[in-house]
């Protein structure tokens, strides 16, 4: 009748009303004169007190957790010395129940078993992300989202959706995905990179928030096959520049979401240790970082020191970052190590004008460069990759028709979050996490 149909998010602010909410039962207590609920519709939670005539139907007997409601009843304020969440409660005097769930145990994140084997838990993703903690990580995620292309939007920096589907790689072939396209040969996207470059001279510095594909063989705490890649290029900057714009996005963006009343909760809640980095980030160049790797020991896989030249693997890396325990721009990576696309450093051809961001306990979050301008240096990184080029042309042509000094980078969405909420995997990350032979649900 004159119930007013709401979401639990806007219950603290009807005190006294009759309201109608739909959710899901996310906690059950049920005694001898009331019932007490906790009810969430993916806005909120709220406290709902069933009695009397409400608590005698066959409903009632048949109440589980997780089974769907629809509720009608008065919005009033706890009790004083009572807590609920949002401070408030709703008195039913009519309710009913939408869909049952079985209840029992192995139904979601709360009732799977600290044992429960991961596999299980990775069938059961779908159950998981109604469990506390995925949620808050979703709801962070998405709050986190929102802050970036707001702070990329106060900077001009215009976003695009470049394509999935394509014929080109950007990091090399070892991680392609292939697959067939009408008969041709064509692949998952690595990175967008190559796409946004194109646009410089027409929209300008420009971003993009897309999927990206790496058939990576290993399993570890911080690869998945797919991943949500956030992309930037800009366009008349010197390498500084570029340093300067990912240290004061990332920290602007931290800075937006300790201030936002939902973000700020859910860090205190699953990493109440977050401290914000302080600026300026440590800069570290690669021939320093092997140099600290053999002063602190820190080998090769095969115990053996490293040398100018040699990748620096993921345990190395995590170790050095973790020691030093603040967040490191990598810089000057040898040419040898990179992408056909690096620009040389002018004082030694050798290395390039690289970085990457390393945080404690993830290891690199972020890679970027300044890319070759040039025409012929351009042609000549094909040659050394042993990359054909005519199937770059679009890529080439840049460098013909009014070519400029420009750079971007990648930043992983899944590791920053695992960075900043303190999350053991990226695959507490992703909705629906890929990995090595695990594409469901
Ligand atoms: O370092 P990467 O491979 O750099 C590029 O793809 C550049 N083309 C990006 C650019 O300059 N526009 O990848 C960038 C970031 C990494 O630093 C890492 O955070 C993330 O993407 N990343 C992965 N995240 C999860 N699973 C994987 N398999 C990842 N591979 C890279
Ligand atoms: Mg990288």
């Amino acid at each position: 009748g004159d119930a007013k149909k709401t979401k639990i998010y806007a219950l603290p602010e009807l005190v006294g009303s009759k309201v109608r909410i739909q959710g899901w039962v996310h906690r059950l207590r049920a005694q001898k004169t009331n019932y007490f609920l906790i009810v969430r519709d993916g806005t909120a939670m709220v406290q709902v007190v069933l009695s009397g005539d409400c608590i005698r139907t066959l409903d009632a007997l048949d109440l589980t957790v997780e089974s769907t409601v629809e509720i009608t009843g008065t919005v009033d304020k706890v009790k004083e010395g009572q807590t609920a969440p949002g401070g408030v409660e709703v008195i039913v005097d009519w309710w009913k129940i939408i869909g049952r769930a079985p209840g029992g145990d192995e139904a979601f994140e709360g009732r799977l078993r600290p044992d429960t084997e991961a596999s299980i838990r990775a069938d059961l993703r779908h159950l998981e992300l109604r469990g506390e903690t995925a949620t808050a990580v979703m709801r962070f995620r998405a709050i986190m989202l929102r802050a970036f292309r707001d702070r990329f939007h106060a900077r001009r920096v215009t976003e695009v959706t470049p394509p999935c589907m394509v014929q080109t790689s950007v990091e090399g072939g070892s991680t392609l995905f292939e697959f067939d396209y009408y008969g041709a040969k064509a692949y998952l996207t690595q990175s967008s990179q190559l796409y946004l470059e194109t646009v410089l001279p027409s929209l300008g510095d420009v971003y993009c928030i897309q999927e990206s594909f790496r058939a990576e063989k290993s399993l570890t705490r911080r690869h998945l096959s797919e991943y949500t890649h956030l992309e930037a290029e800009l366009v008349f900057i010197t390498f500084q520049d570029l340093l300067d714009h990912i240290e004061g996005l990332i920290c602007e963006v931290v800075d937006v979401l300790l201030a936002d009343p939902i973000a700020s909760i859910i860090i205190k809640t699953l990493n109440p240790d977050f401290v914000p980095p302080s600026r300026p980030f440590m800069r570290l160049d690669y021939r320093d970082a092997i140099k600290y790797l053999n002063e602190h020991g820190i080998t090769k896989e095969d115990g053996t020191d490293h040398v100018i030249g040699d990748d620096i693997a993921e345990a190395a890396e995590r170790k050095m970052t973790d020691q030093i325990n603040r967040p490191i721009m990598l810089m000057h990576f040898p040419k040898i190590l990179k992408s056909f696309y690096m620009k040389s450093l002018d004082e030694a051809p050798d290395f390039t004008e690289s970085v990457d961001v390393l945080v404690p306990g993830v290891g690199e979050v972020v890679g970027g460069s300044m890319r070759i301008s040039d025409l012929q240096e351009l042609m000549a990184g094909y040659k050394r990759d042993g990359i054909p080029p005519e199937p770059y042309y679009w890529f080439t042509d840049q460098r013909k028709y009014g070519t400029t000094e420009h750079g971007g980078y990648g930043l992983g969405v899944e590791r920053f979050l695992a960075w900043f909420l303190k999350r053991y995997t990226v695959r507490e990350c992703s909705l629906y996490p890929r990995w090595m032979g695990r594409a469901t649900p």
